[in-house]
């Protein structure tokens, strides 16, 4: 199916924007879904629903959908036997004043699948586990300080290390350390600053660069030299890379690590799984909330694993994105624009990287890629972020849409940069890691 093409509306979207302008401050209900992530005017504000690889706005566009809910969708939107999973639980009740034995049946799942997981507890959001684990390891260690690399949410522990930390208060903030990725010498400084007082090191194995050889090790090591406790923050990387997480596909165990996103394919779920003698500290430790083992999104779990476990899903998601990376680099190639971008990072998770002197205009070169991605029918932030849904068709689709995308880019790379071919205002950076 060839993606949908302009002239598109955005009539009812803009209407919608209007009205939650009373009512929703900052337009949405999540940053990355606001008008700081997209081109203003160019984008569309509302969807209306989604099928496989696609979603449609209110205004009926038909785009493929490279966000897929920024991250959740690893089947494809709607799949059918999670929404069967889901549609047979709701028929049976959802939330419950005891335990049900989904949860007992998850957590022996992903003990199964996960090299750490001796025992699981489960949240909502990828923040619920962050959090969860941040305060394990300090019970578990009697320290306060936490030092991390990468983004991990939306509570205090975390967003008070970034430029975004209105409303946190100066002694939560000084709690948190920041540390470069890749640079072991820079994390033994830190221990070395803090000695006794870093309870984990919380860090995502990979993001878009890959970890120098030793590295994931190398902290392991460190950690456990000074008696922290490693959590990788596996929130995106988990069942993306290897039903085992990253640590499976890099080989080197944490102590702890959270799930979440892709675990229930749009359901709202996340866990924490690890080592079974600090896991059980949570039979002391405050995690514990209303909709904790909500049962809706457990048997959505099952499912998507489930289907993850049968159909050979992981594979797919490297080898559909090892073509849209290569393909797309051969077209940047092919537009004269090898020095100005590339496609960085492992495949089933890539982003358009903005090199040279197009570096130091990222935000406007990727407003602009996306206002043209737009154009072709493509629902991007300027990652691939691919589902099972997108196969080759969705591959071989996206590769002709961006053969009218990069020749817009090299004709702003040779006249004066990309301001002058935006429509609308530039995408922002929702905080700046500090
Ligand atoms: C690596 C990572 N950790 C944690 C989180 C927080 O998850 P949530 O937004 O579900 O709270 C995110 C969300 O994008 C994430 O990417």
């Amino acid at each position: 199916m060839p993606p949908s093409k302009t002239p598109r509306s955005l009539e009812h979207s803009n209407a919608l924007r209007e009205r939650a302008r009373r009512v929703v401050p900052g337009l949405a209900q999540t940053f990355s879904k606001g008008p700081l992530s997209f081109v203003g005017g160019v984008a569309p504000s509302f969807v209306s629903h989604a099928s496989g690889a696609h979603v449609w706005d209110v205004d009926g566009n038909r785009y493929i959908d490279y966000i897929l809910g920024l991250g959740p969708v690893i089947l494809g939107h709607a799949h059918e036997a999670v929404n069967q999973a889901v549609a047979a639980q709701l028929a049976r009740g959802t939330a419950f004043s005891l335990s049900h034995p989904g949860e007992v049946q998850l957590s022996e799942l992903l003990c199964e699948l996960i090299p750490c997981a001796e025992m699981v507890r489960f949240g909502k959001n990828g923040s619920d586990a962050t959090s969860g684990a941040i305060r394990l390891a300090r019970a578990c260690t009697g320290r306060d300080k936490v030092a991390r690399c990468g983004y991990h949410g939306w509570q205090d522990w975390y967003i008070g290390s970034t430029s975004r930390h209105k409303g946190v208060p100066e002694a939560v903030r000084a709690l948190t350390l920041s540390f470069p990725y890749n640079g072991l010498d820079a994390l033994d400084a830190l221990f070395r600053a803090h000695r006794g007082e870093i309870a984990c090191v919380i860090l995502e194995p990979v993001t878009f660069d890959e970890p120098a050889a030793g590295y994931l090790a190398g902290v392991r090591d460190l950690c456990h030299r000074e008696g922290a406790l490693l959590v990788f923050d596996e929130v995106i990387t988990g069942f993306r890379l290897h039903l085992g997480g990253a640590q499976s596909y890099f080989g080197v165990t944490p102590d702890l690590a959270c799930f979440g996103k892709a675990m229930a394919n749009g359901f709202p779920l996340s866990a924490i799984a690890g080592r079974a003698d600090y896991m059980r500290q949570f039979e002391e430790v405050f995690f514990s909330f209303t909709f904790g083992g909500e049962a809706a999104s457990i048997a959505a779990a099952l499912a998507t694993i489930g289907t993850m476990r049968s159909e050979p899903v992981v594979e797919a998601l490297w080898s559909n994105g090892a073509a849209l990376r290569e393909g797309a680099n051969a077209i940047i190639e092919e537009s004269g624009l090898r020095e100005h971008f590339t496609w960085a990072g492992l495949a089933p998770w890539t982003t358009l990287r903005c090199l040279g002197p197009a570096a130091a205009r990222s935000l406007e070169w990727r407003s602009l890629f996306q206002q043209e991605c737009l154009e072709q029918g493509i629902l991007t932030h300027g990652n691939h972020m691919l589902s099972f849904a997108h196969g080759p068709e969705i591959v071989a689709a996206t590769l002709d849409a961006y053969r009218a995308v990069f020749p817009v880019m090299a004709e702003a790379a040779a006249g004066g940069g990309p301001e002058r071919f935006l429509r609308g205002a530039p995408m922002q950076a929702v905080m700046r890691q500090s």
